[in-house]
């Protein structure tokens, strides 16, 4: 069965334990049928965007904006947002859009002590006010009191920024029991982007199941892993993937309570819609999957240390991310650029996840509650 909150790290390793003995995995009693037209119709694109722009959505880590004036530019679900960390320390999120004539205000990362339009030089200061418009004269009618940069819903909480854009959907509440995912002294010590050319939901579902490792990741992550074995537990809308390693028998000998599970296994996050968060061996990942349109999606990955890890943390994570850089991250696009092709032939009518795919069911039940509060209830 399906745990309905996160095991503490000792009960996960307890649980593993206990698959790996009995030769069995955590199972739903479901199977899901998800149409394909979902993957491929406009409308429905359109729909998916909304439930993104209407949900609290990890932007950046906190470490991402450290000091006053930090900021980080960046789309999402089709908006250009700013986030800015002002001078009494809180993470603002605006509409990157100027509001003389539109240009967007920053872009990429940085740090600024006022926030100056690049297009005619409006001039905000970090809590969106509009400060200065040169050539004042020629807007007599411009009242600078209502024309600071357009805020958004910001909440920073477990070491994440989110946003949410829009008002959040009645009837979709969140009742996740979440605790500190990043800790302060976990070091972002990279930012990648990449677009990958596929639908963000196909993306999303190639993270969330463990039945592709022995055939997909053969010589890769299956020599140290298993075939479909993994503990699945849902939190609210949100849900965890393990991915144990064969290391981690070795805790069998150790008594419960005393158990470290570092470098034993794999956590991957799913935070509801469109985030992921990798714990790793020696490396953690926030990955915000922003689609782009039916069948493109851009990743932005903030690689970072792990919890715990200080002295030469920063070495390991490259070494660690270089591997998994090079090996798993390239067979899992090659499988998902390969349905992307397909998935107009016709062959299919709908894709069928199993009971040992029950992440990827828990997103699509809530995604298609999402988007029947979206129809119905606005
Ligand atoms: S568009 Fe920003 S100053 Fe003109
Ligand atoms: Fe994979």
């Amino acid at each position: 069965m399906i745990v309905e909150r996160f095991l503490a790290d000792i009960e996960v390793a307890e649980r593993v334990l206990g698959h790996i003995d009995a030769g069995t995995t955590d199972r739903t009693l479901e199977v899901w049928r998800e149409p394909v037209a979902n993957y491929r119709s406009e409308e429905r694109f359109q729909s998916d965007l909304e439930v993104i722009r209407r949900s609290l959505v990890p932007f950046c880590p906190s470490g991402a904006l450290p000091d006053a004036g930090s900021y980080r530019a960046g789309l999402a679900a089709g908006v250009p947002l700013l986030v800015v960390r002002g001078r009494d320390g809180l993470a603002r999120a605006f509409v990157n859009a100027c509001r003389h004539r539109g240009a967007q205000i920053a872009s990429g990362t940085g740090c600024r002590n006022v926030l100056v339009c690049p297009y005619h030089g409006w001039s905000y200061e970090l809590d969106g006010d509009l400060r200065h418009i040169p050539h004042v004269d020629g807007f007599p009618d411009v009242d600078k009191s209502t024309h600071g940069l357009v805020q958004l819903h910001v909440e920073e909480k477990h070491g994440l920024i989110f946003v949410r854009q829009h008002d959040h959907l009645a009837g979709l509440e969140d009742t996740s029991t979440l605790s500190t995912l990043i800790e302060p002294e976990q070091e972002v010590i990279e930012v990648n982007e990449f677009t990958v050319e596929a639908n963000w939901k196909i993306h999303l579902e190639s993270f969330l199941e463990g039945l592709h490792i022995r055939f997909t990741h053969t010589d890769t992550f299956f020599p140290f892993g298993y075939d479909n074995l993994n503990i699945v537990e849902k939190n609210g809308l949100h849900s965890r993937i393990t991915f144990p390693f064969r290391r981690i028998e070795t805790l069998a000998e150790i008594p419960a309570n005393e158990r470290q599970i570092d470098g034993k296994l794999t956590y991957v996050y799913h935070l509801f819609p469109n985030a992921l968060l990798t714990v790793l061996s020696h490396h953690t990942n926030l990955i915000v999957l922003d689609p782009l349109s039916i069948n493109r999606t851009r990743m932005t990955n903030y690689r970072m240390t792990n919890r715990g890890d200080v002295e030469g943390a920063k070495d390991r994570a490259q070494r660690d991310s270089k591997f998994v850089g090079s090996t798993g991250v390239e067979e899992d696009a090659a499988v998902v650029k390969s349905i992307q092709e397909s998935i107009g032939s016709g062959a299919n009518d709908h894709f069928t996840f199993g009971q040992y795919e029950a992440a990827i069911i828990h997103l699509h039940r809530n995604l298609a509650k999402a988007i029947n509060y979206l129809d119905n209830k606005g």
